[in-house]
């Protein structure tokens, strides 16, 4: 795990970003792993303007979302469908045909699209750069607490923390769906690069258990100490339950001497 701490979220969303432009800059026909969340919004946006200065073009790119809600439009506000088109997609030149959700509608069997959605991934070539957040209870994607850590794109029942977080962005009127269709533990670990943001303090405790923990499915984002290419982008916040905090900083440092030298090392 490459763990870089920075001063705030701001900086956070510009570190992932450069990411993602590094991947579309140098892989013919890029595929990205996709996040909803409060915490992604802010990549979106620096996404968005590195579009608008000519600097990042998406023509090329097929997206996966890791997530999305059982039995709700596409079109309909809360869907992670609207989520993308309204910060990211509806911004940038991406082809809307190359992006792709885990949807499941009411007559549909979530078995199957999770079989299908698996099928698609794969023959798109698999996830080169994977963009993750985290629940407070260390939740990825909506691989709730006690997930296999060996699972794939299915159907899952939302925990009423997961549920009670989310709720700030229902309003009263709106039903907040209690199932959703997300990619599995072993889908995202396929990818060959994921990025993990995490900003502010409520994120402090499920930061230190993925950092620190024991690798368990109590935690499922701390499956990601078995990953050959994880990275973690947090601001200090975040960080703060960290012991180990100016180890992290100063192995980062030692890092961007060798990117210098070396060049900045991926192999998407
Ligand atoms: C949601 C999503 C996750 C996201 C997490 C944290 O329920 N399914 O993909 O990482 O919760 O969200 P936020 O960034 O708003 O804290």
């Amino acid at each position: 795990m490459q763990i870089i701490i920075y001063d705030d979220s701001q900086e956070v969303a510009i570190a992932a970003a450069t990411w993602v432009q590094s991947l579309i800059k140098e892989k013919e026909n890029p595929v990205l792993g996709l996040a909803t969340g409060s915490t992604p919004i802010r990549l979106y946006q620096e996404l968005v303007t590195m579009h608008k200065a000519g600097n990042c073009s998406f023509t090329n790119v097929t997206s996966f979302n890791l997530d999305e809600y059982h039995s709700i439009n596409e079109s309909d506000p809360q869907s992670y469908r609207s989520f993308m088109k309204a910060n990211l997609f509806d911004h940038v030149d991406i082809n809307q045909d190359n992006t792709f959700l885990p949807t499941c509608n009411q007559d549909q069997n979530p078995r199957e699209q999770g079989l299908s959605y698996e099928k698609k991934i794969k023959q798109a070539g698999g996830i080169d750069l994977q963009i993750l957040g985290i629940g407070a209870n260390g939740h990825i994607g909506f691989n709730e607490p006690t997930s296999s850590l060996t699972s794939r794109t299915r159907i899952k029942t939302l925990t009423q923390q997961t549920l009670t977080d989310n709720s700030r962005l229902f309003s009263e009127n709106e039903l907040q769906p209690a199932m959703a269709m997300t990619m599995g533990i072993a889908t995202i670990m396929d990818a060959r690069y994921v990025l993990l943001m995490a900003t502010g303090k409520n994120k402090a405790q499920a930061v230190k258990d993925m950092i620190t923990g024991a690798v368990s499915a109590n935690c499922p984002a701390s499956i990601l100490q078995m990953h050959e290419n994880a990275v973690i982008l947090i601001d200090k916040e975040a960080a703060s339950m960290l012991n180990d905090q100016s180890y992290y900083q100063w192995a980062d440092k030692q890092n961007r001497k060798l990117n210098d030298e070396f060049g900045f090392y991926h192999n998407f």
